[in-house]
């Protein structure tokens, strides 16, 4: 006779939160004592599969399966049976949830059979079944309540939320909402400067109110809304310290620039049009402002002046490693397409004697190229060509042809135009194409390339890529892929077709 087992808990939380988090499986070793892993395989309208590892038992084995869950969100139930049986010759699960006064009732019965000769018979495994459930059931509830107390925004100031990505788990949906605010707030505390003051440890809000000229009882509240989300943390009444999370709000930290850049009007108000490139594809920024990004960079020195600071911060942090990476002592003369003012130039051929390089760019861009290439002592190496990549001739002669950070600017319909340009100009020369740029991790991946991407569609009009998407742009413009690129910034190797 198959055994059965049947537990129920009462949760003081609401129906949909209980719901939501107990169907959440990625989350499940946060939820669930015994689970170190749960991995969602397949998912469609009706179905998830997914893979469930334990923690080592009490003789160090792991146990790892696949399971079919169908969540019936109008019935309130759950079914669920085991694929992959291991030592049950079959093991079905019904879950069901039961809204009352005090909270959600979550009642689970599992239903089994086991193989003859398992390790367990039938009997052990009730026991064994209760006693985990029960256990489980407890945590859950306890993960549960806390979160519901969290939405009802009755947590202890105190207590500091970390960060790591599977705690913030509760508060994604919340963020959603609050995710412009939490924004502004991040600006605020910037303006007032309240990490740097924090750099010798905790210190009252009194006197940070007083040196940063705020209200005190309107800094502590911001304040302690910051530790909501571990940006600073309380250490006792009314005194703060820095944490991890404040640290990028040092003004040392590659964050400030980034924040500043994202709370600017140029990025901001074209942002607020979003759903104009969502419906035309085009940028919301010609849209908002009439005219194109760069042109009103050209209209607006400010802030022409702090893009080309942020922008070149970000271009010349390169590594070693990252600048090994293109193995120049193989070439002998490199064309440095897009290549700016030449300070990657004059980094690449300071270390490499025997290679010259011929530097392109648009003539207001390559005008300020002298005194850089000058400063590296290569400027007798490099032949400067003011011009238009997409009308002047490609330069010639060169055995590697280097595109770095210049095509995610561009669509794809501008990137294979000057890909085949490039193309042509390579012929059967046997020259090398080397695409520095970034490679997007794919869907449900956490990748800043993604937000970059809408950067890339809202601000400029270009995109970045995933592989496959480079794969297929090269094909189409006559190249082969032929290194091995990682994902975000990365070199992309290729060879004419
Ligand atoms: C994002 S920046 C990358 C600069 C440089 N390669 C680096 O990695 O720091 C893109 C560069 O492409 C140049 N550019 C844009 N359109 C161009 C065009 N039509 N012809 C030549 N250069 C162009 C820009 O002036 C700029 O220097």
């Amino acid at each position: 006779m198959p055994a059965k087992t049947d537990n129920s808990v009462v949760i003081n939380a609401p129906f949909e939160l209980v719901w939501s988090m107990t169907n959440d499986i990625e989350s499940w070793p946060q939820l669930f004592n015994e689970y170190s892993d749960a991995k969602v395989l397949e998912r469609d309208d009706e179905r998830i599969r997914f893979r469930l590892s334990t923690h080592p038992d009490a003789d160090g084995q792991v146990w790892s399966w696949v399971s079919d869950r169908f969540p019936d969100h109008a019935t309130k139930t759950v079914r669920a049976v085991r694929v992959e049986k291991g030592p049950f010759e079959f093991m079905n699960l019904h879950w069901e949830y039961e809204e009352l006064p005090e909270g959600t009732r979550m009642r689970w019965q599992q239903e089994f059979d086991m193989k003859p000769g398992a390790p367990k018979n039938n009997e052990q495994m009730t026991n064994h079944l209760n006693t985990a459930t029960q256990s489980n059931m407890g945590h859950i509830k306890k993960v549960i309540e806390e979160a519901a107390q969290q939405q009802a925004g009755t947590r202890s100031v105190v207590e500091t939320i970390p960060l790591a990505d599977d705690d913030l788990h509760g508060w994604h949906q919340v963020l959603l909402s609050f995710g412009g605010r939490l924004l502004k707030v991040v600006q605020v505390l910037l303006e007032l400067d309240i990490a740097e003051r924090l750099t010798g440890g905790p210190r009252p809000v009194e006197e940070l109110a007083r040196e940063s000229g705020a209200d005190e009882t309107a800094l502590y509240r911001l304040l302690r809304t910051a530790t909501a989300v571990g940006i600073f943390r309380e250490t006792a009444a009314r005194c703060f310290e820095n944490t991890p999370m404040s640290s990028g709000l040092l003004r040392s930290s590659d964050v400030v620039p980034l924040i500043k850049y994202n709370t600017m009007d140029m990025t901001t108000l074209p942002y607020e049009e979003l759903m104009h490139s969502v419906r035309t594809g085009e940028p919301a920024f010609e849209h908002r402002f009439g005219k194109s990004f760069y042109q009103y960079l050209e209209d607006n020195p400010a802030d022409r002046e702090f893009f080309e600071q942020f922008m070149s911060h970000w271009a010349r942090q390169m590594t070693e490693e990252e600048m090994n990476s293109f193995g120049f002592e193989r070439f002998t003369k490199l064309a440095d397409l897009g290549g700016n003012d030449g300070y990657f130039l004059g980094q690449a051929l300071r270390g490499h004697p025997g290679l010259s390089a011929v530097l392109m760019d648009l003539p207001e861009v390559v005008g300020s190229a002298d005194p850089v290439l000058a400063k590296h002592g290569v400027s007798d190496r490099v032949e400067v060509c003011a011009g238009d990549f997409f009308e002047q001739p490609i330069p010639e002669g060169c055995d590697a042809y280097l595109l770095k950070a210049v095509l995610h600017n561009h669509s794809d319909e501008r990137a294979e135009r000057l890909l085949r340009r490039v193309r042509e100009r390579i012929g059967d020369t046997g020259a090398t194409l080397l695409v520095w740029d970034m490679v997007m991790a794919p869907a449900n991946h956490w990748d800043h390339g993604k937000l970059l991407d809408l950067d890339m569609l809202v601000l400029y009009g270009g995109r970045e890529r995933t592989l496959e998407d480079w794969r297929e742009l090269f094909a189409r413009t006559g190249f082969e892929l032929v290194n091995d690129p990682i994902e975000h910034w990365t070199l992309l190797e290729c060879k004419a077709r």
